[in-house]
């Protein structure tokens, strides 16, 4: 018997290489050329540089648009502007999408949010991180209200997948109009300089409406972004730069919900104790020091990755490791506004602590506080609902927290700042800790005011005072005898004590009520 042997014909694969080849040439040579001259890089090579070498798997890479538009009809380029699918960042599965601005300026079609929505729906299913690389100049202008629609399926699953799957947008290009709510709802986003810029009405309508003459880049640049608004988590100098940030970001997060970060191998001994932290807190409770000195000495290697560096900085945090766990850092700052907490370190620090939680990373709390930031503009922009955000979030979390008091914990600070009396497991502080309803000065101004305005040496009363209240209340001995404080350590072992505490907790499980939602002061 012979066997037939049934192969492709030559012409069958030179058309799907043909096919292919015309999906991986994007918007052609020229448009490519302009991308590199505008210092970015194109959609396949972010992937290729975001993901390990070799490991993605493209889908859809032959969708075109459906449009009938007669000024499209004749342009049709497979992918249709957004190169899609998966692979490894690390050795763990990441999808990614991937914006071509070479292909009608990355602009979204029909097709093309049909793409995005299918990675994420696979994401969710499989439980991997979803990155968007977003270069597009926003809805097809073409497609009309299609493309609205398409934008308004990837908000919806935005909005499912947050807390199920990390999701980290990176702005390499524009990103106007509605579409800025895509990045908007994910957890993170890297903006790169000079190159990328985020605004809902761009500087013409402005002009227009308000009269108010800026350029995009103080608009919405990364710097504005990561300075000012906050809408930005990092500031990239370039494409390779974001892509980067991204792939470290993943290091320190577990893939979906129902999963722990990855472990760390450290050689950092978990014992490591540190006699610089005994001296490291001035005697002055209103001198300045650096928190981050503080963050360094305590974890793994000196390693921390802070996040939102830019914005609010009265409040730190970000990711570092302890004993190769991942933990989420929250700090006050008092090297900046004496570490206060306002308006922005609230927001900043609620959705940190949110994120942690969404996602198993045990949080660990630096506190040095003097309270929320007095003032008419404070008050009239709502610090009461935006500092509800923080305490409400530490409130809710369920994941292990430690919190330490190196310092100051005053007044409704102290209750907001993961303390005992909501759910923390374990609160150490310094022997140079103050906990009080508020610091000597003011409350000495408060309780004495008739007795010194009496005095005939006034500055020497209120000094005694003072003394007598540091003496009396601005210390941890009063929490500790309580029990709101389950230790008083000495500095030096605060990294051994972290290891133990977050050993201890390992398995640890809480919850909260049954219900939909709780309903967060937004
Ligand atoms: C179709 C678009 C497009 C769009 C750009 N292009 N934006 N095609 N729909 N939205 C095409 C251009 O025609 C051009 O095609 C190519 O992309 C590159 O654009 P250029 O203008 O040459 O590039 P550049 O000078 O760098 O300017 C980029 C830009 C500008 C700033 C993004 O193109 C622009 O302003 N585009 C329109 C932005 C916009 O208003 N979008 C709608 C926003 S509203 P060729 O063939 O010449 O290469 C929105 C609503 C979302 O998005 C709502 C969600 C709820």
């Amino acid at each position: 018997m012979t066997t037939v042997k049934v192969m492709f014909t030559k012409t069958k694969l030179d058309r799907l290489r043909e096919r292919l080849q015309q999906a991986e040439a994007g918007g052609g040579s020229e448009r490519i050329k302009r991308q590199h001259a505008a210092g970015k890089l194109t959609a396949r090579e972010r992937i290729e540089f975001l993901l390990d070498e070799g490991t993605f798997e493209e889908f859809d890479k032959l969708v075109v648009h459906r449009s009938h538009d007669f000024r499209l009809e004749e342009q049709i380029y497979p992918g249709d502007g957004v190169v899609t699918g998966h692979g490894l960042v690390d050795n763990r599965r990441v999808f990614v999408f991937a914006q071509d601005f070479t292909v009608f300026g990355g602009s979204l079609s029909e097709t093309h949010a049909e793409k995005i929505c299918k990675v994420m729906d696979l994401a969710m299913k499989v439980g991997a991180p979803i990155v968007g690389l977003n270069d597009s100049g926003g809805a097809r202008i073409q497609e009309g209200v299609v493309s609205l629609g398409g934008y308004a399926d990837i908000f919806l699953r935005n909005t499912l997948a947050s807390g199920v799957v990390p999701q980290i947008s990176c702005i390499m290009g524009p990103c106007a109009g509605g579409a800025v709510y895509s990045p908007a709802i994910t957890d993170f986003n890297v903006m790169v300089k000079d190159t990328s810029y985020m605004f809902i009405t761009g500087p013409e309508v402005i002009r227009t409406v308000t009269h108010e003459e800026v350029t995009k880049e103080e608009l919405g640049g990364a710097s504005t972004h990561n300075h000012v608004s906050g809408v930005a988590h990092f500031a990239a100098d370039s494409d390779e730069h974001a892509l980067q940030l991204v792939r470290e970001l993943l290091s320190f997060i577990p893939s979906n919900n129902m999963e722990e970060a990855p472990r760390a191998q450290t050689s950092d001994p978990a014992t490591r104790a540190d006699a610089k932290l005994n001296s490291l807190v001035p005697e002055a409770s209103n001198q300045p020091y650096d928190i981050r000195d503080v963050i360094h000495i305590v974890v793994d290697d000196n390693y921390f990755f802070e996040v939102h560096e830019a914005f609010a900085p009265n409040i730190v945090v970000g990711f570092a490791r302890i004993n190769g766990r991942s933990i989420g850092i929250v700090a006050n700052q008092p090297a900046y506004l004496a570490g206060v907490l306002d308006i922005n370190a609230s927001v900043k620090g609620a959705r940190f602590v949110r994120f942690c939680d969404c996602f198993n990373i045990p949080l660990v709390v630096f506190e040095d506080v003097p309270g929320f930031l007095p003032g008419v503009q404070q008050e009239h922009g709502g610090i009461i609902r935006h500092g509800a955000k923080l305490l409400y979030a530490f409130a809710e979390a369920t994941v292990p927290k430690v919190t330490v008091i190196t310092r100051k914990a005053y007044g409704g600070a102290y209750c907001v700042m993961a303390s005992k009396h909501i759910r923390t497991d374990v609160n150490l502080a310094w022997p140079s800790a103050e906990i009080a309803v508020m610091g000597a000065e003011g409350a000495v101004g408060i309780l004495y005011r008739r007795e010194l305005d009496a005095a005939e040496d006034k500055e020497a009363a209120r000094r005694n005072r003072v003394a007598e209240f540091e003496e009396k209340f601005a210390n941890p001995y009063v929490a500790a005898e309580r029990g709101f404080i389950d230790e008083i350590i000495e500095p030096a072992q605060t990294r051994p004590k972290l290891v133990r505490a977050l050993a201890l907790l390992e398995n640890k499980r809480d919850t909260n009520p049954p219900k939909k939602h709780g309903n967060i002061p937004l």
